[in-house]
């Protein structure tokens, strides 16, 4: 998504420097071509040579050392940008390129790109809301740079307030929003759930199913290509999360997973429940492993809350709410059903005993019910190339 897309990284000297490690290698995996720079106090945090590894480029911070790459350094840095982004930015950083000073390989390329310069301040909340600081963001912010606000939260320095670094994966969507804006879903926030759940029963077992969260993933990486800003809450999984997405949490049972949804879906646009939730959870855990005493053993389940029934109670008008439906029989009329009960937009039905669809498989064979009564069926396809067709689907319920 952010292909070729070149980065010029400028990382200065605060604690968060660590994150910038994190943030150099999601941009890369997006396929950004990324060069760090680093401020002589960044060097006091962490090496060049992490850097470089990681994104595979030489990294600059000495105006006099040798170069190999480039004919005037720092020029040739300022022009090559597509991006530059400083992350972390210090409070000195900022009040040097409020100032025009360019004393070092950083505010110096700051000076002369004319690429557009996003900066991510980091510091301590009396530093960040010292009036000197917050003119000097104001002046840059004016110039039309791109602030991207610091976090609340606890600081370094022991205390708590504004100053944070966001998350990685925060700073890297907002630079992937900058990039895919003017794609079909720029702007709207998508809310993806994927896997199963696991409900425990002992400290060693739990009720679980074979979603394997193939689905959910392929779903939240098509969103994050069409660019969106998307949140996966996933149950356990092997799956790597996808690159770009704004959150990614992951839970455990049908009740964190309900906590997570229900806290992001008023801000959500979009929201796919692909996730196969237990309807069931033990009734009474047991605080220790049950030993197999008895011949008989039995287990009393309650009933979980079934999350997409809520979300489509809680639904406004403009939301887009898909379901899935996994059966085993009467696949049309049980789909169906479920469709009116949980108030979807449209549900996505699979039959789960035909080969090489449903759980725990690269493909799936899927029917999509509509409210109109409208039956669309695909031939087995691999999960990724469904997700295409879901999302296609969700883009027309958007135009109507
Ligand atoms: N779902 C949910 N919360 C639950 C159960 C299901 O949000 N407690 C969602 C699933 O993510 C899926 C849809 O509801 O999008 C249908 O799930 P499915 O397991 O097929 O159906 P159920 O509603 O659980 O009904 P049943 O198990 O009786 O078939």
């Amino acid at each position: 998504m952010l292909d070729g897309k070149k980065i010029v990284l400028g990382v200065t000297g605060g604690i968060a420097v660590y994150k910038a490690v994190e943030i150099a290698s999601r941009l890369r995996k997006l396929g950004a071509d990324v060069h760090v720079i680093m401020t002589r106090a960044a060097k006091e945090f962490v090496t060049e040579l992490t850097f470089r590894e990681i994104t595979g480029n030489p990294v600059s911070s000495d105006m006099f050392a040798p170069v190999a790459h480039y004919n005037v350094e720092h020029i040739a840095l300022a022009n090559l940008a597509d991006v530059m982004l400083i992350a972390p930015a210090t409070a000195n950083v900022i009040a040097k390129i409020a100032h025009g000073v360019a004393d070092d390989m950083l505010t110096t390329t700051a000076l002369a790109t004319v690429a557009p310069i996003f900066f991510a301040p980091s510091m301590n909340s009396n530093m960040l809301s010292n009036v000197a600081t917050q003119e000097n963001i104001k002046t840059l912010t004016s110039r039309g740079l791109h602030l991207i606000e610091p976090a609340s939260g606890h600081l370094a320095c022991g205390t708590s307030g504004k100053g944070r670094l966001p998350e990685p994966c925060e700073i890297v969507s907002v630079i992937d929003s900058f990039f895919n804006e003017g794609k079909s879903l720029s702007g709207k926030n998508v809310l993806v759930t994927a896997a199963g759940t696991r409900e425990p029963i002992d400290p060693v077992r739990y009720i679980g199913n074979r979603s394997s969260g193939r689905m959910g993933y392929a779903l939240a990486g098509e969103a994050v290509s069409r660019g969106a800003s998307v949140v996966l809450v996933s149950g356990p999984s092997s799956l790597e999360a996808p690159e770009g997405l704004k959150e990614f949490i992951k839970v455990e049972t049908a009740g964190e997973m309900r906590a997570a949804v229900m806290s992001r879906f008023r801000d959500a646009d979009i929201v796919i429940k692909a996730a196969a939730v237990a309807d069931y959870r033990a009734k009474v855990i047991a605080e220790n492993k049950i030993k197999k005493n008895a011949e008989e053993w039995t287990l009393s389940l309650e009933k979980n809350p079934d999350i997409l029934k809520e979300l489509g109670e809680k639904k406004r008008g403009n939301q887009i709410l898909v379901g899935f439906a996994a059966e085993t029989q009467n696949l049309i009329e049980n789909a169906k059903a479920k469709l009116e009960k949980k108030n979807l937009d449209f549900i996505v039905a699979n039959d789960v005993t035909k080969p090489n669809a449903g759980f725990n498989t690269e493909t799936n064979l899927i029917k999509i019910l509509s409210r109109d009564g409208g039956v669309e069926e695909f031939p087995l396809m691999k999960k990724s190339d469904l997700a295409k067709k879901i999302f296609e689907r969700i883009e027309k319920v958007m135009e109507k």
